[in-house]
């Protein structure tokens, strides 16, 4: 094992920096299937660790990514609270843009830095790690406790909803807690209501039989690449505005005290977007501020696009096919099926002659919104304030974690979105990290909220 500090870095490392450090050196990539037996180790670990910690803990096989369940002994007369959190990450790739190795955790700047150290290995860890102590001390905790890691949250949680439904006695609980959501500013302890929805496809645009000469058939032929780029552009208006038929049809609007409350947020005013984002200038849907766009109004997104010469130099060539991906963000109460046939229906319409366009839809999931001001809220309100010392904010997320939604659908328990993710955490992209500070603040949160929630 290499020393993950550097000389003058830190001085020290608690027990805890030092087992994340451990957990979080597997390569538990799970859309890669080159590192399938990466994600299972890092299953079993996390097993042993709940075992050693003084839980009851075993691996469920899925078809493809295993689930560690983890609980303490259930007495009756207690708040059953579940933990969920995912130990599969993203994939590392552009890798010559990492400072260090991704799987090879260093501390720089009080952050950690590795693949999954905020998405979401820290932030889940912080919880285990928090019952830990808790039970070194007192012997129990004051809930009744179940973890459930997951190790395919990255890839759409294809066989949870499955799992969900098979243990649905066995896991039904009280209430359910997730770290794996923003934090608006560092130190501001931040509680979630709400998660966007999502639904992707990919649309492939096809032209001649074969890859042309341009000069010989260019001007005669309709270019699909071409084709893709007016069937982008036709997405949106020159404001931003999606101009799908139908798409904002079942859109809940913003309501004004969230609006009002939101304005006071820190950390996600236009200034904040433009400097955690490097871009130019921001560009969004009139009338509404950056976090309003970001957390309650839906999208139309290209994530990647191709077709025709992409090497060194100049190639003319007239390409055979184009192709992009499409993912749309999307709000309550808009329904990611409806959505994604209106997607199709709207590419159909605006096709250009001389091509044809094959759409295929992708995976999605619902947008998830609760109150932030019930007995449950509340109490996690408490627990926030007591391990921050600060008045928490209330926010809706960006991002999505479609598993949310199913577990009120399946489990009847809402969820308190608790998050640790700073903006500049850089989850999915390189460089990826986490501060030490908030590692820490998660274990006090965590033992905070089990108090809270017994009491509440
Ligand atoms: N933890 C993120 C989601 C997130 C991050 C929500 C920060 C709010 C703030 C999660 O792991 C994630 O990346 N989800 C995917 C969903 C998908 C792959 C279905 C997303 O949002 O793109
Ligand atoms: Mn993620």
């Amino acid at each position: 094992m290499s020393d993950p500090q550097r000389p003058g870095e830190v001085s020290f490392m608690t027990s805890e920096v030092a087992q994340l450090l451990e957990f979080l050196r597997f390569p538990s990539i799970s859309t890669d299937t080159r590192f399938a037996g990466d994600v299972r180790a890092c299953g079993e670990w996390l097993v042993e660790k709940s075992r050693e910690i003084g839980l009851s803990a075993e691996l469920h096989e899925t078809p493809r990514h295993p689930v560690v369940i983890a609980r303490n002994e259930h007495r009756p007369g207690r708040k059953h609270v579940l933990i969920y959190g995912h130990y599969d990450v993203q994939p590392v790739d552009p890798l010559n843009l990492w400072t260090s190795d991704p799987f090879q955790p260093e501390i720089r700047d009080g952050r950690i830095w590795a693949r999954g150290a905020t998405d979401n290995k820290g932030q889940m860890f912080a919880h285990l790690m928090g019952v830990a102590q808790t039970m070194a001390t007192h012997g129990d905790l004051p809930v009744n406790l179940t973890f459930l890691f997951e190790g395919e949250e990255e890839i759409g949680s294809p066989h949870l909803a499955a799992f969900l439904e098979n243990h649905r006695e066995w896991l039904a609980c009280d209430v359910i807690a997730v770290s794996d959501t923003g934090m608006v500013a560092p130190g501001v302890p931040t509680m979630g209501y709400g998660l966007r929805g999502i639904t992707c496809g990919e649309l492939v645009v096809r032209g001649p039989a074969r890859d042309l000469h341009s000069g010989l058939f260019g001007g005669a032929v309709m270019n699909p690449a071409t084709a893709l780029g007016r069937l982008i552009a036709s997405l949106h208006d020159a404001e931003g505005k999606v101009l799908i038929d139908g798409f904002y049809d079942d859109v809940r609007p913003l309501e004004a005290w969230e609006r009002e409350m939101w304005a006071q947020v820190p950390g996600v005013g236009e200034a904040d977007f433009l400097q955690v984002t490097g871009a130019p200038a921001l560009f969004g849907e009139a009338g509404y501020s950056p976090a309003e766009q970001t957390w309650a109004r839906p999208t139309a997104e290209v994530n990647g696009m191709g077709g025709g010469y992409q090497g060194e130099g100049s190639k003319t060539v007239l390409p055979a096919e184009a192709m992009a991906k499409f993912s749309f963000r999307l709000v309550p109460d808009q329904d990611p099926a409806d959505i994604i046939e209106k997607v199709r229906r709207h590419f159909e319409k605006h096709c250009p002659p001389g091509v044809t366009i094959e759409f295929v839809p992708g995976h999605d999931g619902k947008a998830y919104h609760a109150d932030p001001h019930g007995v449950f809220g509340k109490a996690a309100q408490r627990a926030l304030q007591k391990a921050f010392g600060k008045e928490p904010v209330l926010i809706r997320e960006g991002g999505s974690i479609p598993i949310i939604q199913s577990f009120r659908e399946i489990l009847g328990a809402d969820t308190l979105l608790l998050g640790l993710a700073l903006a500049d955490a850089q989850i999915h992209s390189p460089n990826e990290n986490f501060p030490v500070e908030n590692f820490e603040a998660g274990i006090r949160l965590n033992q905070a909220l089990l108090e809270e929630l017994a009491a509440s």
